[in-house]
């Protein structure tokens, strides 16, 4: 095993924490760009607070409120644009993924005369990796991608279609400040997402990783074990604050690096492909990733059988007859999907009104955005554009 691993942000964990916000904001500036979604921190009275933590700081606040779901190119330009206007020295985001990730490229935005689009790798020659950025905090109100604590985004175009990430180590947060309080309000569809969305990320690196990594494996099961624990139960009571502290944990690990560090994962195929009809459809994140992970994992364990029947066994407690139990595997994703579907989440794309007929030109754009030197989806196994179609017919 050879990795490295860094993760610079300040992690500060813990029911009330928002109160904390203008003390950890007064290390980094004076005028903060405040960035919101469509309102539900202002109905939750999340946004007051935040403003009076920073206000009484002494910090100066703008905001750019209305950052939509799969947050669009448009909103980091008008983002970028107060914040350049008013001199901003500090971007707060005080939202979901979509916030924090608009949030991190207005950062970048900022310092760079150039048309931030360049940022995302949408199958450009040379996307422009930003190597400098204004100081964020994230303060997260939904437990979903991790975004808090990690240095990646993800950004959709409505023009050309294309929603794709962009990742450079000036886009990881200074401090994420995580206060479950903030996630009580989270609607009983939005916090299976979530569930969906953390889990999601821990699958992709455990059965795209090299394999022998004890350790690693452990880690991801346990945190697996622990969102299917507590996620229920913060879908059943959305006050139940305890549920919910062990959600928002299970999502900022699932996705910090920590999980992933050493496992030689080759890459994010559920993800890439859920992007892409994503980026046609504007369907949510999670929703999309329900009904695709399990089509691949049947595709993915057919190669890797070893690994799915590891994870039947120790997720579900099923028993095989090998390592290369077949049957035992696809129990074990058949029990996973069935898992997805009791928290609320759709497991076919017929769930969300999509057919067949864009699924050809799905798989192409995902390939046109990520592919390796062979032109393939990177992935264990890598994906070739037929792959993708048997994977998304299969999810039909
Ligand atoms: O916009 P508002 O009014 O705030 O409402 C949001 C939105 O409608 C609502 N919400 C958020 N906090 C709430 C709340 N409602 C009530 N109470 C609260 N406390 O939830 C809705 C969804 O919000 P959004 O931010 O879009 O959800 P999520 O956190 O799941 O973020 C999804 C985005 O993150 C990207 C996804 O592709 C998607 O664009 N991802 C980012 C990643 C990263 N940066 O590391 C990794 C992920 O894999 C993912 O791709
Ligand atoms: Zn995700």
């Amino acid at each position: 095993m050879k990795f490295e691993y860094l993760n610079p942000t300040r992690l500060v964990f813990g029911a009330g924490s928002l109160s904390r916000l203008g003390e950890m904001a007064g290390t980094y500036g004076k005028r903060a760009l405040l960035v919101t979604g469509g309102g539900s921190v202002k109905r939750s009275g999340t946004f007051e607070r935040a403003r009076n933590s920073l206000a009484d700081a002494g910090i100066t606040v703008f905001e750019c409120e209305g950052v939509e779901p799969n947050p669009r190119i448009s909103s980091v330009k008008r983002g970028a644009a107060t914040a350049r206007d008013n001199a901003c020295d500090l971007i707060v985001a005080l939202g979901g993924g979509s916030v924090m990730d608009a949030s991190k490229v207005i950062a970048a935005a900022v310092l760079y005369d150039g048309d931030p689009w360049d940022m995302i790798h949408h199958g450009q020659p040379q996307p422009h990796v930003p190597t400098e950025a204004l100081p964020l905090i994230t303060v997260p109100t939904l437990a979903a991608t991790g975004s808090e604590m990690n240095c990646g985004a993800v950004i959709s175009n409505a023009e050309t279609r294309e929603k794709s990430f962009v990742q450079a180590e000036c886009l990881y947060p200074k401090v994420a400040l995580l206060d479950p309080e903030l996630t009580v309000t989270v609607p009983k569809d939005q916090t299976a997402y979530g569930v969906c969305d953390l889990i999601t990320h821990i699958t992709e690196s455990y059965f795209n990783g090299t394999g022998d990594t004890p350790i690693q494996d452990r880690f991801a099961e346990g945190v697996i074990l622990t969102a299917m624990e507590y996620g229920p139960k913060a879908i059943a009571d959305g006050n139940d604050l305890n549920a919910r502290a062990q959600v928002q944990w299970a999502a900022t690990v699932a996705l910090n690096g920590w999980l992933s560090a050493g496992s030689g994962s080759a890459g994010y195929p559920v993800h890439m492909i859920e992007h892409t009809v994503s980026a046609f459809h504007d369907i949510t994140h999670a929703a999309g990733l329900a009904i695709i992970n399990p089509a691949w994992m049947r595709f993915a364990a057919k190669s890797n059988t070893a690994k799915f029947v590891q994870f039947a066994q120790r997720i579900f407690g099923l028993d095989a007859k090998g390592s290369d139990d077949l049957d035992c595997a696809s129990a074990g994703i058949d029990r996973f999907e069935a898992f997805l579907k009791s928290i609320g989440c759709p497991t076919r794309l017929s769930e969300l009104g999509l057919d067949d007929r864009l699924i050809e030109t799905y798989a192409k754009e995902t390939l046109r955005i990520v592919h390796d030197e062979n032109g393939l989806l990177p992935g264990r196994p890598a994906m070739s554009e037929a792959d993708v179609v048997g994977v998304l017919r299969a999810a039909l």
